[in-house]
């Protein structure tokens, strides 16, 4: 029977990702027997047009420009966090200072230094604090997890893990702080797109040793109000990396983070492959997953449509297909279970350590691409 204990929430930040958060409770039913249920009750945000669209969430009873406000706020039981890169460490700070338990955006402050600082509070706070990274919640991207966690892949040869859209392929679209390195850091792409792509190996305890970057700087100005704007961070990033995989023997592996990847809409992917078998998932073909083995001395990839059967249990149909959305309500499902202390061995959202071992990855990138030569971490 579901118990339902409320959650209140509060937002800093509602803007793209703020209000997914309010859609994603508006249909929290669809999860069976999770034990509590979220309520947006308030928002903090600068701009008037954000707080005016949380005047439709029935929930909400305060509306702010000023997030102390929410921080200070007895009655909010954990906040979400998605505001620009720079004001990651300010807030971040000030949540775990107060001891208030939040999921925060990615990349978890907007440089090492920042990462460091965060996780170091959140270490000495009282305050239950994960990563927003959602995207390994699909059905068929678990299944690959659950067959490369349970040791059949054998050896490790190759692992690659990426994310590629195509929003900046568009010389024309305006400039905004996710394009500029005072606001979004100097890691660019890998600030906004590298989460994503460290949460699956990092869990797995797939750490490189050496890093090697290629970052690329494609468009690098676009339209204001004012004027051709400096856009000054990069566009895409290459990391190949060396990685150990246990008995003395490294293996490699290839971060891919693109804003500008032509042909791809918003592809998530994911792929290791082992001695003994393989897997492969991407977003792009988001009813699949495929399975390498060796069969009878042949080579077969199979073709798996796991369903729609997530970490956490819902009541549509196996047969029906999971998506973004979906992938969003699983990943606040299990950060709110892990909360509540009722996750048992289902996957878990990313943690702040696996954050701060993302920007040392990226720090290093940075060297490596300055260098033009591999960094060891
Ligand atoms: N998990 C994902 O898939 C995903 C996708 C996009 C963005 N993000 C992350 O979410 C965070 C926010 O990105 P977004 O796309 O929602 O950006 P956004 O620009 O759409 O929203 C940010 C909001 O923060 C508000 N804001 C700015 N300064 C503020 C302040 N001092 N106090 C209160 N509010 C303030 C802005 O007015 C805006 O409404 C970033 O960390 C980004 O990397 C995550």
């Amino acid at each position: 029977m579901n118990r339902m204990e409320t959650v209140r929430i509060g937002i800093i930040g509602g803007g793209l990702m703020g209000r997914e958060l309010a859609a994603v409770c508006g249909r929290w039913l669809h999860l069976v027997d999770h034990p509590v249920r979220p309520e947006v009750v308030a928002v903090a945000d600068l701009s008037e047009d954000a707080r005016n669209w949380f005047k439709q969430v029935s929930t909400v009873r305060t509306i702010t420009a000023d997030w102390h406000d929410l921080i200070n706020d007895s009655d909010i039981d954990a906040l979400y966090i998605a505001v620009p890169h720079d004001l990651h460490a300010e807030i971040y700070l000030a949540a775990a200072a107060a001891g208030k338990d939040f999921l925060g955006e990615k990349p978890f402050g907007i440089d090492l230094a920042a990462a460091t600082a965060i996780v170091d509070a959140v270490e000495r706070s009282s305050a239950f604090v994960r990563v927003s990274s959602e995207l390994p919640f699909y059905p068929g991207a678990q299944r690959c997890y659950e067959i490369a966690q349970s040791g059949a892949l054998g050896d490790l040869v190759d692992v690659r893990s990426g994310f590629s859209h195509s929003s900046d392929l568009d010389r024309t679209k305006a400039i905004n702080w996710k394009r500029q390195q005072a606001t979004c850091g100097e890691i660019g792409v890998m600030g906004d797109l590298g989460m994503h792509v460290a949460h699956v190996p990092l869990r797995l305890g797939w750490a490189p040793s050496d890093v090697y970057a290629l970052l690329d700087n494609i468009v690098t100005e676009r339209p204001s109000p004012t004027g051709p704007t400096t856009c000054d961070t990069w566009d895409n990033a290459l990391l190949a990396m060396r990685t150990p995989g246990g008995a003395g023997r490294d293996f490699t592996m290839l971060w891919e983070t693109r804003r500008i990847a032509p042909g791809q809409m918003n592809t998530w992917y994911f792929e290791a492959l082992g001695m003994d078998a393989g897997v492969r998932f991407s977003t792009r073909t988001p009813a699949t997953y495929h399975r390498f083995a060796v069969n009878a001395g042949k080579q077969v990839w199979e073709e798996v449509q796991p369903g729609n059967i997530s970490s956490w249990p819902v009541i549509s149909g196996a047969i029906f297909e999971f998506g973004f959305a979906d992938a969003l309500l699983q990943m606040w499902a299990s950060y709110l279970a892990e909360r509540a202390g009722a996750l048992g061995d289902r996957f878990g959202t990313a943690t702040p350590q696996e954050a701060l071992t993302a920007h040392r990855i990226f720090e290093a990138a940075l060297q490596s691409a300055q260098a033009r030569t591999a960094i060891t971490l």
